[in-house]
């Protein structure tokens, strides 16, 4: 095989108009050899990123499973580490550089180690090549459109001794049925579309996933039904922009708010999904999630900034009066709901009043929950051509005093449900205290509480003792 194609992120830019994704239902077709390679082998996976890279690292698990290798915990027994990287941020990918730097120890106590990098990161031209030149001993890089291609990969390294790197730009398919190891028995995400179509301007996420594929609807559906005979609990329908969702299909398959409903319809416990873009929210989505009690009161809408003159330059197609108008309506509509979001202070020229817009946006929303970053200027996206005066220093100002305001609502949300009772889905023993559990609300409020009866899996009612700044205490009733 030829072994080696790198990407090229000038060219994941274009998109073709009218394009309709092939939907692959076979991709991984194993032959006799790829099917035995890694036996009495063993793998591990580090996912950095968003749900979308989490769901990935499932899929990568399910086909070297396949393959015959078996899951370690541990680095040490590792016959391959896979690296599933997130290029969102330059933090993001500074950490991922380390991480290889760290793993080549392993490498020289095993010199058979494989070493490969995928995600996000592996779609960057620069860093690919970067990588390749800094660490030689990286034989394995493949893109987030060729997961399936993992076994020839794999093969072509063991057998020919060979490095395969191997990256599309463009190609964009969807791939049903590829393996998978979900890593919870009681919650799990469907991937409902992958790609973006809205290139917003300080983002690198169009060029890395590549062009908006949705699949079909009645693909979603049989892949719901199936996790609710399997007894899970809740789903979390996933996507870069799920309101565009099926707006690459014909109108029979019908829109998110259509699929939102079906999959309330099969019964599953809890549904989540994950991200909606304030543009584009229609009434049914709102009605949707009023209407069925199965679909959780919980919205993650992405702000960004509250200045139109900043909006605008970021290509976000909404003004600050648009997000709050949208705001009102799904707090009239939906019962109790909370809404978490997304910030970036320092977009380029980003002035005092563009920041004080942000700033009176987060006293009206007064939000249960918020991700807040200082924009980091991404290779090939249009920002990061954009002249910038504002000096990290004033950046890093209006960051902390956001951050103070944003941790302040978070606590008064969470105090206001101290003294009532609350459905929580258990997820385990909590982090720092083994007698202690811990799961979610519905509104997604993380509550750490202590167990009478019952098991992970459960959903049990919890009395709120405590409200603090990201989490709340309480008692099984
Ligand atoms: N599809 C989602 C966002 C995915 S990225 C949406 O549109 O809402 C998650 C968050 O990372 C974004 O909402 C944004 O706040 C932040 N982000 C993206 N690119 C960034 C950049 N270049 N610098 C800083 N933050 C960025
Ligand atoms: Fe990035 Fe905008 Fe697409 Fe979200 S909607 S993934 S922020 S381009
Ligand atoms: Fe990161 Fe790629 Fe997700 S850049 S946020 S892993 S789509």
């Amino acid at each position: 095989m030829n072994n080696i194609s790198l990407p090229d992120l000038n060219k994941a830019r274009f998109r073709s108009a009218g394009y309709k994704a092939e939907i692959i239902r076979n991709a991984l077709d194993l032959n006799d050899v790829q099917r035995n390679l890694g036996s009495g082998l063993n793998y591990h996976v580090i996912t950095y990123g968003c749900q979308a890279n989490v769901r990935d690292g499932e899929v990568i698990s399910g086909i070297l499973e396949e393959m015959g290798y078996a899951h370690t915990e541990l680095l040490e027994e590792a016959d391959i580490i896979i690296l599933n990287t997130c290029a969102i941020r330059e933090n993001a990918e500074k950490r991922v550089i380390g991480e290889i730097g760290f793993l080549q120890n392993y490498k020289r106590i095993k010199p058979s180690l494989i070493l490969g990098l995928c995600g996000c990161m592996a779609q960057e031209d620069v860093i690919v090549k970067q990588i390749m030149e800094m660490f030689p001993s990286v034989q394995l890089i493949f893109g987030t459109h060729n997961i399936f291609e993992l076994p020839k990969l794999i093969e072509n390294i063991l057998v020919n001794n060979e490095k395969s790197v191997k990256v599309y730009s463009r190609q964009g398919n969807i791939y049903e049925g590829l393996p998978s190891v979900r890593t919870s028995p009681f919650k799990a995400s469907i991937n409902i579309m992958d790609g973006c179509d809205k290139f917003c301007t300080y983002c690198i996420v169009p060029y890395t996933r590549g062009q908006q594929r949705s699949r079909l609807r009645e693909d979603v559906l049989s892949e719901a039904r199936q996790l609710v005979s399997a007894g899970y609990k809740e789903i979390m329908l996933l996507g870069q922009n799920v309101n565009a969702y099926g707006k690459d299909l014909s109108s029979d398959n019908g829109d998110f708010a259509r699929l939102l409903a079906e999959v309330a319809e099969t019964g599953i416990p809890r549904i989540r999904f994950m991200t909606s873009h304030p543009w584009d929210f229609t009434d049914e989505m709102v009605d949707a999630i009023a209407k069925y009690d199965n679909i959780m009161p919980f919205v993650h809408l992405p702000l960004q900034s509250g200045s139109n003159s900043v909006l605008k330059r970021m290509g976000r197609r909404y003004t600050n009066d648009e997000y709050i108008a949208l705001f009102d309506k799904l707090k009239s509509k939906v019962n109790e709901l909370a809404v978490s979001t997304d910030i970036i202070v320092g977009f380029p020229d980003e002035t005092d009043e563009d920041f004080e817009d942000t700033l009176k946006i987060v006293e009206y929303c007064k939000y249960d929950n918020a991700y807040s970053f200082i924009f980091s200027p991404r290779p090939g996206t249009p920002a990061a051509k954009m002249t910038d005066s504002i000096p990290m220093e004033v950046k890093k100002e209006r960051l902390q005093r956001l951050n103070g305001r944003l941790a302040y609502y978070s606590k008064m949300n969470n105090l206001k449900w101290e003294g009532r009772t609350v459905e929580v889905l258990i997820d385990g023993p909590s982090k720092n205290n083994p007698t202690v559990y811990s799961g979610y609300t519905p509104q997604s409020k993380l509550i750490n509480f202590t167990l009478k009866e019952g098991q992970i899996g459960d959903i049990i009612n919890v009395k709120v003792t405590e409200g603090r700044k990201n989490s709340l205490n309480g008692e099984q009733e």
